[in-house]
Parts: C-alpha cells; sequence; structure tokens
C-alpha cells in the first residue's frame, strides 16, 4: 500500500487511461481527488465510484480545461497531480456541422476544440500545481505523437526515442491537428515547470488498447472496433501499440520511483494495420476483417522505439496479441461491436 495516507490529483479521470489509473492508485491505498468535466452524468462517474476503494478514498471535482483556476479545489493538497486531461480524436466529431465551411473555419475549429484545450489547459493546470506547495511532482500524460513526428524517415531499423521531438510546423503542413496539440502542449508544459522550478516527468505512450472501464467508447479502442464492424479496408498507416494496463502502471512508478525523470516513451510494438488484422484474423478465425488496404501506396514502414527508459519504470510489457484480445472481448462485453457484424 505505497500510497497509505497519501493524496494524488487525477485530471480527466472519466476517461480511458485516467480511469485505470484512478483505479492502481486506490488499489494502492491513495486517496484520489479526480476532475471531471460533468460529475452529473452516469456515464462519467459511476465506474469511478463502483471501483474497490472509492467510496473510502475517492472525491470528485468538477473542472474544465478552458476556466481559469477550475482545477484548483482538486489539486489543492495534493502531492502528486496525474495531468491526462486533454481532447483525443482525429476527426471532426460532427461533419455535417462542417460541410459548408472553408478550410479557415475548419481551422478554427480544430485550434478551438483541440489545441486550445491541450496547451492552455495544461498551463492551467499546471497553474493550478504552482498554487500549492503540497505538489512534489507532476505526471503529465503526453504522446508519442510529441515524440515522433518531425519528418525524419521511419524504418525498420530507426529507433526512436525520448530524445526525439515533433515538429509543429511539420504536423501542421500535414494536417496531423492532435499532433500538434500534444506537441505544443508537452512543449508549453516544460518550459513552464523550467521556468517555476517544479518536477515534472511525461508519458508518452503510442496507441493505447485493451479493456475498457468506462462506458464510452474511446478514440484509440475505437481503431481496433472500426476493424470487427464489416470494414472492407485498412488504414495504410504505422503505429505503436501499448496496452492501457501498462500505461497507467507506469504513471504510477514515474510518480513513485524518486529518480525517475524527463519522458518516458510507452510502445510494446510497432505494427502496420495490416499486421494488426492479421493478428486478429488469427484469435477470431471466423470474424469479418478488412482483407485490403485503404490504397495502393506501399506500406508505411513499421520502425522501433527504444524500451530502454520505460525498463527504468520496471514495465515489462503485455505482448500486442494479449492487448488485441483483451479489447475485443471488452468491446464484446460493452456492446461496442456485435456477435453477428465480428461473427466471433
Ligand atoms: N488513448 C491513446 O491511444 C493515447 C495515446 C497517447 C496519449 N494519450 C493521451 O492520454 C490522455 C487520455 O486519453 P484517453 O485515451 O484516455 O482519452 P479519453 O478517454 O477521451 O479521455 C480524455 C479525458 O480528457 C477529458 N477532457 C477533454 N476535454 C476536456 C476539457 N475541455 N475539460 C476537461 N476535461 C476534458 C475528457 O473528459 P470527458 O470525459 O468529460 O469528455 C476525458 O476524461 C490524453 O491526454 C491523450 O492525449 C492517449
Amino acid at each position: 500500500m505505497s500510497g497509505a495516507g497519501k493524496t494524488v490529483c487525477v485530471t480527466g479521470a472519466s476517461g480511458y487511461i485516467a480511469s485505470w489509473l484512478v483505479k492502481f492508485l486506490l488499489q494502492r491505498g491513495y486517496t484520489v481527488k479526480a476532475s471531471v468535466r460533468d460529475p452529473n452524468n452516469p456515464k462519467k462517474r459511476d465506474h469511478l465510484l463502483k471501483l474497490d476503494g472509492a467510496k473510502e478514498r475517492l472525491h470528485l471535482f468538477k473542472a474544465e480545461l478552458l476556466e481559469d483556476g477550475s482545477f484548483d479545489a482538486a489539486i489543492d493538497g495534493c502531492e502528486g497531480v496525474f495531468h491526462t486531461a486533454s481532447p483525443f480524436y482525429h476527426a471532426v466529431t460532427d461533419p455535417q456541422k462542417f460541410f459548408c465551411i472553408d478550410g479557415q473555419a475548419l481551422l478554427s475549429w480544430f485550434q478551438a476544440e483541440l489545441i486550445d484545450p491541450a496547451v492552455k489547459g495544461t498551463l492551467n493546470v499546471l497553474g493550478s500545481c504552482a498554487k500549492t506547495s503540497s505538489v512534489k511532482r507532476v505526471v503529465l500524460t503526453s504522446s508519442i505523437a510529441a515524440v515522433a513526428y518531425n519528418g525524419k524517415p521511419r524504418t525498420p531499423e530507426v529507433v526512436v526515442d525520448e530524445s526525439w521531438f515533433s515538429d509543429p510546423d511539420f504536423c501542421k503542413e500535414a494536417k496531423m491537428w492532435y499532433v500538434v496539440s500534444k506537441t505544443l502542449a508537452e512543449d508549453a508544459a516544460w518550459k513552464f515547470a523550467k521556468e517555476k522550478g517544479f518536477d515534472m516527468v511525461t508519458i508518452n505512450p503510442a496507441m493505447v488498447i485493451g479493456p475498457l472501464l468506462q462506458p464510452v467508447l474511446n478514440t484509440s479502442a475505437e481503431a481496433i472496433a472500426n476493424l470487427l464492424k464489416g470494414s472492407q479496408t485498412y488504414a495504410n498507416a504505422s503505429f505503436g501499440w501499448v496496452n492501457v494496463k501498462d500505461v497507467a502502471y507506469a504513471h504510477i512508478q514515474a510518480f513513485e520511483i524518486p529518480s525517475a525523470t524527463g519522458r518516458y516513451c510507452l510502445v510494446e510494438r510497432v505494427a502496420h494495420y495490416s499486421q494488426v488484422v492479421e493478428i486478429l484474423r488469427k484469435l477470431y478465425p471466423s470474424s469479418q476483417l478488412p482483407d485490403k488496404c485503404a490504397d495502393d501506396k506501399p506500406f508505411v514502414p513499421i520502425y522501433q522505439v527504444s524500451k530502454e527508459k520505460a525498463k527504468s519504470l520496471g514495465i515489462d510489457y503485455i505482448p500486442i496479441e494479449q492487448s488485441i484480445q483483451e479489447t475485443v472481448e471488452s468491446l464484446k462485453e460493452k456492446n461496442f461491436i456485435g456477435a453477428t457484424s465480428s461473427n466471433m
């Protein structure tokens, strides 16, 4: 019970990664002050309240990233702050709404919906941390998005590590707005932490999969769900993949290990979507899976991500095959994929 008697804050606690983080923190005996946007929404609250230890040691706070000082109450008196809250999606959520708007309007939308909450929101949370002397360390949930996208070639021989930084101009040019949001947010956070002289560690996971605790479908688990919904094609893309339980555990280790420092990339394996489909086919031979790539171009190559630093946090990765299986079983249990579409 390494957390007994200690109080920590988790921002965006309803989310996919944060829900596992809250679960593990409660298991370790921590008292958790959890920020959620809408504490009155059962879908954002009930799965947290049901966790072991929640009755005694979980406290919900309402907080919104773009409201100044919104996180003060949740962070006040905490030894550690895990800042996970940030919007995560790649596409416009309501394409109908954008049918008639021009590129500039779309850009403004991404600025307001993705980039501002990520960057200004992170500075807002860090501002609350700076106000209270109780905070000893901040663990920021960044992303491999802030590491690997800078125009340098990524091929099977290339090893990406924590010394890589994404280039926001390159990402803007490529219209990778989520990547831009995470890159600018991490950069702003490091500048702020340096200026204020506080201890911050970042966790930089790739695509996170594995079981869902929350009742709503999150973006990264949806990537697997989409392959099982009768789609004819898979994307021509290669991503790193990592299990949500390893990601949550890494956050806690990064807080508890005094020597933890800097950034930690978390990737069990980089795989092209065609390889993910192959793993699904082996696990669920009778399921309907896409059998061709969405374009005729050569497959986007895989690359490597160094595991050295993650090892120092004690991470012994769950293999991708198990992570995919756990995702599918969870998606089935929560009815995000039906027995008829997947024929499983
Ligand atoms: N999943 C991945 O593959 C992955 C990989 C690398 C990094 N990450 C990072 O991990 C973190 C958590 O992601 P996730 O996958 O767990 O996504 P998620 O399930 O969508 O969780 C995101 C959380 O952020 C909260 N949030 C979003 N906008 C907010 C706002 N304006 N004010 C307050 N809270 C807000 C959401 O609140 P509501 O529940 O109210 O919407 C939600 O709790 C993010 O920082 C993401 O960038 C994720």
